[in-house]
Parts: C-alpha cells; sequence; structure tokens
C-alpha cells in the first residue's frame, strides 16, 4: 500500500482545522515545488503553544503532515517546536512515498514562519539561523 494507515487517517480526519482568529503567531508558506500553501495559527502562553490550527490548499500529504505537525507541537515549548523537522512528522506517520516529502516541508516551515511571526510581532530576540529554510543565501547568516 502506498500511504501508511496513520497517513490515511490523518487525511480523512485532520486534527486541528481551522482558524484561531486572535493567534499570537501566524505563519503562511508556500511550497516551490508544487504552489501549495498553508497557513498555521499559533496561540502562545508563557512560551508555550496552548492551541495551533492550520489551513491548508495542499495536497492529502500536506494535510496529513500538518495534521500530524500539529499534535506533536501543542503544549510544548516554543524551542522545542523549533526543532521539529519534516523527517520527524514524515517518521511519526510511518513514512511518505519518496515523491511526497516535498509535502511534510510545509508543515515545518509554516510552523517555524509563525513563531518568528510572534517574535518579530513581541520584538523577542532570536537567532535567524533557527528559521534558515536550509537555503543560506537568504537566511542572512553565515553557518
Ligand atoms: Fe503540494 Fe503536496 S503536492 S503539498
Amino acid at each position: 500500500m502506498l500511504y501508511s494507515e496513520k497517513v490515511m487517517d490523518h487525511f480523512r480526519n485532520p486534527r486541528n482545522v481551522g482558524e484561531i482568529p486572535d493567534a499570537d503567531g501566524i505563519g503562511e508558506v508556500g511550497n516551490a515545488k508544487c504552489g501549495d500553501i498553508m497557513k498555521m495559527y499559533l496561540k502562545i502562553d508563557n512560551g508555550i503553544i496552548t492551541d495551533v490550527k492550520f489551513e491548508t490548499f495542499g495536497c492529502g500529504s500536506a494535510i496529513a503532515t500538518s495534521s500530524m505537525a500539529t499534535e506533536l507541537i501543542k503544549g510544548k515549548p516554543l524551542d522545542e517546536a523549533l526543532t521539529l523537522t519534516n523527517q520527524a512528522v514524515v517518521e511519526a506517520l510511518d513514512g511518505l512515498p519518496a515523491y511526497k516529502l516535498h509535502c511534510s516541508v510545509l508543515a515545518e516551515e509554516a510552523v517555524k514562519a509563525a513563531i518568528k511571526d510572534y517574535y518579530d510581532k513581541n520584538n523577542i530576540p532570536y537567532n535567524p539561523a533557527d528559521f534558515c529554510d536550509h537555503d543560506c543565501e537568504h537566511c542572512g547568516t553565515e553557518h
């Protein structure tokens, strides 16, 4: 079977779909490969992600990975959420077909963008390298 049961479950019953109107951080990212977009909303209290929701016009794999990503970061401190990688999300879903791996990047990037938005809005200093998309031309840091 192409997709794991966990992927199918999160695709059919995605967790945390929707919008948080008074979100503390919002991240919107587009997938360079397919043009799909993803919006991630975070509620943050004392450095902890107390609530998270997402909206996507992405494919089924993007929905499943975002759903899993929201479950993995809910209730977690920001610095822990920042270390979430798309590989970890894919592993938690028992894998994705190789040609669908790019879809999982959308979730990771949207989480990071939403945390960055929160830091920016609250003038909280951060290390730009934490938000590097590994395309170091744009991240402006040397590492
Ligand atoms: Fe675009 Fe999956 S094909 S996110």
